[in-house]
């Protein structure tokens, strides 16, 4: 069985709609709905676990509660987060069934994943241990120094934009929070804490359709998208 946590516990403030931008409409349903749905395709998910800011758990069992009447859904849960997004997914690891053998951490805000996707890094992560979505970088990425110099400029080939879901046996990503947690360590991935026991963490080739909705220009592009065909 696969449980999956959703964080949805932000605030969106680039996206600066004046609310959490998860609630916001994509195509005529809520993006979480719409990220939620395409988890329902498929069948090895056991359980969805969605992390809501503590003042809108209320509103979001509304929202999926209406949702499910309009369509199933997998068995849902909504658990309060935290004020990061490392904080909010240890709270959904801790929600999470002990029967789960892998569990996959999800953007609620990236509602175009396809199932394909989801069901290769569930695969990758049983056979590895650990598993993220990603997509080769396509610009030349620089790092550059407090003061806005060129310090280096890796090669592109070697770069890879990580998105999710990141998958992992359940054990493994227990141990690696528990170890982020006694540390003091905040990653900006679920992925950067297993690295740190480790772990080996396979990358499994995603599309560039899988974009998350952070900025107003992304829902322009999320809404084109859903007209287009997947290539
Ligand atoms: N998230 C979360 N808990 C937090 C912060 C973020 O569950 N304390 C979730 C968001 O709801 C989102 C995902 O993590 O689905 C990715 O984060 P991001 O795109 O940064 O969303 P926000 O934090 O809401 O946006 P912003 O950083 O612009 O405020
Ligand atoms: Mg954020």
């Amino acid at each position: 069985m696969v449980s999956v946590i959703f964080p949805a516990a932000g605030q969106g403030r680039r996206m600066r709609a004046g609310c959490n931008k998860v609630l916001l409409t994509l195509g005529g349903e809520p993006i979480l709905v719409r990220t939620l749905r395409q988890f329902a395709r498929v069948p090895a998910v056991g359980e969805c676990i969605v992390v809501a800011g503590a003042q809108e758990t209320a509103e979001v069992e509304a929202m999926l509660a209406a949702a499910e009447r309009r369509a199933p859904l997998p068995p849902w849960r909504v658990v309060a987060g935290g004020a990061e997004r490392q904080y909010s997914v240890a709270n959904g690891l801790a929600a999470c069934s002990k029967a789960a053998e892998v569990v996959l951490v999800h953007d609620a805000a990236r509602p175009l994943i396809r199932p394909a996707v989801i069901e290769a890094v569930i695969e990758a992560a049983r056979a590895h241990g650990g598993a993220i979505a990603a997509v080769p970088e396509k610009n030349t990425v620089k790092v550059v120094d407090a003061a806005g110099v060129v310090v280096s400029t890796p090669a592109r080939s070697t770069l890879w934009a990580v998105q999710t879901p990141q998958g992992f046996r359940r054990e493994i990503l227990c141990a690696a929070y528990a170890q982020a947690a006694a540390d003091g360590f905040l990653g900006t991935d679920d992925a950067s804490l297993v690295e740190r026991l480790g772990r080996p963490v396979h990358v499994v080739m995603s599309d560039y359709r899988n974009l998350k909705v952070t900025t107003p220009e992304d829902l322009v592009m999320a809404e084109a998208l859903l007209q287009a065909p997947e290539a």
